[in-house]
C-alpha cells in the first residue's frame, strides 16, 4: 500500500482500499480498512467476517467522506424529507447488524484458525515445484479470506477435486479488463499479460477457519496424485 499511496499523493489522487475479504488484515502495524482515504468492508456471508444476507461497510477517517456515504446510502438524503442529491438505498438492515455485532467477537478467533491452516498448507505444499503459494509479505498480517495457488491446468484440476469431493473456486475466472462491463475503457486481451496469465493459473482451496488438518491433508494427497498423473 506504502508505494500506492505515494503515487496517489504525487498526483493527488484518493485511494480507496477495497477491504472486502481484509476483515483484521493489517500492513505495517496498521489495519485494513485505514490505510487509504476510505475503504469497503463486505459481510456476504462467505466472508471472514459474514452476515446472514447481504451487508457491507465504509470506512474513513474523513468526516466529509463519511457524510457523503451517509446521504448516498439512505437516498441522498442527510435530514429527513429533504434530499439533497440523488442516492440508493444501501441501507443495511439492523438484523444483519446485530449478527455482525456477535460474529465480531470471534473474529480474531476465526483468523488465527485460518492463519493456522495457511500455515499447514505452506509447510506441505512450499516443496511441490508445479505449484506457486501464496507470498507473505513481511511486517503484514494476511487473514486467508481463500488460499490460492498457481497450477497449469486448474481446469482438470478443479474437476479431478471435485471428483473426490473437493470443492474448489476461481477467484476470479477473468480479468476486469476484459468483461463486458468494461469494453467502454478500450482495452483488448494481451493489455495485462501478468494479469491474464496469472489468472488462468489461480485456484483457490478449501479455506474456513473449521478447517481441519486431516482435511487439509486429503486435499494435498489429492492435488500431489493430480500433479503426477496430469
Ligand atoms: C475483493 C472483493 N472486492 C469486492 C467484493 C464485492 O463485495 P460485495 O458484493 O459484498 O459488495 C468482493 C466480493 O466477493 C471481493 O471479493
Amino acid at each position: 500500500m506504502n508505494p500506492i499511496i505515494e503515487l496517489a499523493k504525487q498526483y493527488n489522487l484518493c485511494v480507496i482500499e477495497d477491504a472486502a475479504q481484509a476483515h483484521g488484515a493489517e500492513y505495517k502495524g496498521k489495519k485494513a480498512g485505514n490505510l487509504g482515504d476510505a475503504a469497503a468492508f463486505s459481510f456476504y456471508p462467505g466472508k471472514n467476517l459474514g452476515a446472514y444476507g447481504e451487508g457491507g461497510a465504509v470506512t474513513t477517517n474523513s468526516e466529509t467522506i463519511a457524510n457523503f456515504v451517509n446521504r448516498y446510502r439512505d437516498h441522498g438524503s442527510s435530514e429527513k424529507y429533504i434530499h439533497e442529491v440523488e442516492g440508493y438505498n444501501m441501507r443495511m438492515e439492523g438484523f444483519q447488524g446485530a449478527i455482525l455485532n456477535l460474529k465480531l467477537k470471534f473474529l480474531d478467533k476465526w483468523t488465527d484458525l485460518r492463519i493456522r491452516n495457511a500455515r499447514i498448507y505452506d509447510s506441505l505444499l512450499q516443496d511441490i515445484d508445479d505449484i506457486i503459494i501464496p507470498r507473505r509479505i513481511p511486517d503484514t498480517k494476511h487473514v486467508y479470506h481463500l488460499y490460492v495457488i498457481r497450477v497449469k491446468n486448474r481446469e482438470s484440476l478443479q474437476n479431478f477435486l471435485f471428483d473426490r469431493g473437493i470443492a474448489t473456486g476461481f477467484h476470479y475466472k477473468y480479468p476486469l479488463h476484459l468483461q463486458k462491463a468494461y469494453t467502454h475503457l478500450g482495452y483488448k486481451n494481451g493489455d495485462f499479460p501478468i494479469t491474464e496469465k496469472v489468472m488462468q493459473e489461480i485456484i483457490s482451496l478449501p479455506m474456513y477457519p473449521e478447517l481441519s488438518e486431516e482435511q487439509i491433508t486429503y486435499v494435498v494427497e489429492n492435488l500431489k496424485e493430480f500433479l503426477s498423473v496430469s
